[in-house]
């Protein structure tokens, strides 16, 4: 018996939504709350690993190296300089899929003769597909949050991905959406029946990650 059977491994996870500026004191953003991030960064630091933490969120953990981002920009930026050294990258970040094309320089202001504003989005790149393209030994762990199609999305993302595993959730689901404690979730991997866990806390979820890595 290993009670620290990660000792030695240097994993990264990202956590939280992306804030996508409109100007200087506007943002978009989404609902993630980055609790299932947060609990995959703690289990694997009890777990002994070294563990980097790339988040949007405001957090004190201790016994991990935390990197605080915005933008999916900056996430990326900041994945690639640790991912060559790592062996592990679990990606729970709820990326934004696009941004404001032109970020104001100054607030902006609204118009008394307009009632619509219009902001141009254009595509974020997909950090994961980007940084999982550029793998050696590392094991990548994708998520999938879904209201539909469940399986479907989440073996496409699997293939289109490069991701070792996916861990799929319907977020139409109760108990399993943003920002809440618990998940319900699926974990698929290549030629391998997919495996559905019951509904459990979002730490629960992440004992059960680092176990079936441990003992894939
Ligand atoms: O395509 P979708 O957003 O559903 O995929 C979810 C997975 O892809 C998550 O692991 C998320 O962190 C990652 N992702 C990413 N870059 C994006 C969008 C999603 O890395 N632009």
């Amino acid at each position: 018996f290993q009670p620290r059977p990660l000792v030695g491994k240097k994993v990264i996870v990202t956590a939280g939504g992306t804030k996508e500026a409109i100007d200087p004191v506007r943002y978009i953003g989404n609902r993630s709350s980055g609790k299932m991030g947060l609990a995959m960064a703690k289990v694997a630091r009890d777990l002994g690993a070294d563990v980097t933490l790339i988040t949007t969120v405001d957090t004190t953990l201790g016994g991990i190296n935390l990197i605080k981002v915005q933008t999916a920009a900056e996430l990326m930026t900041q994945i690639q300089s640790v991912f060559p050294e790592s062996d592990v990258l679990v990606m729970a970040a709820a990326v934004a899929d696009f941004k404001p094309i032109n970020v104001a320089e100054q607030k902006i202001k609204k118009n008394d003769d307009e009632d619509i504003f219009t902001i141009k989005l254009t595509k974020n790149p997909d950090i994961l597909k980007t940084v999982a393209a550029t793998k050696t030994n590392q094991f990548v762990v994708g998520f999938a949050a879904e209201t539909q199609h469940l399986l479907e999305n989440a073996e496409k993302k699997l293939a289109s991905k490069n991701a070792d595993v996916i861990l799929a959730n319907n977020v139409a689901q109760s108990g399993a959406g943003f920002g809440v404690d618990t998940n319900r979730m699926t974990l698929l991997r290549k030629n391998k029946q997919p495996e559905s866990w019951p509904l459990m806390s979002k730490i629960d979820v992440a004992k059960k990650f680092w176990d079936f890595y441990l003992n894939r």
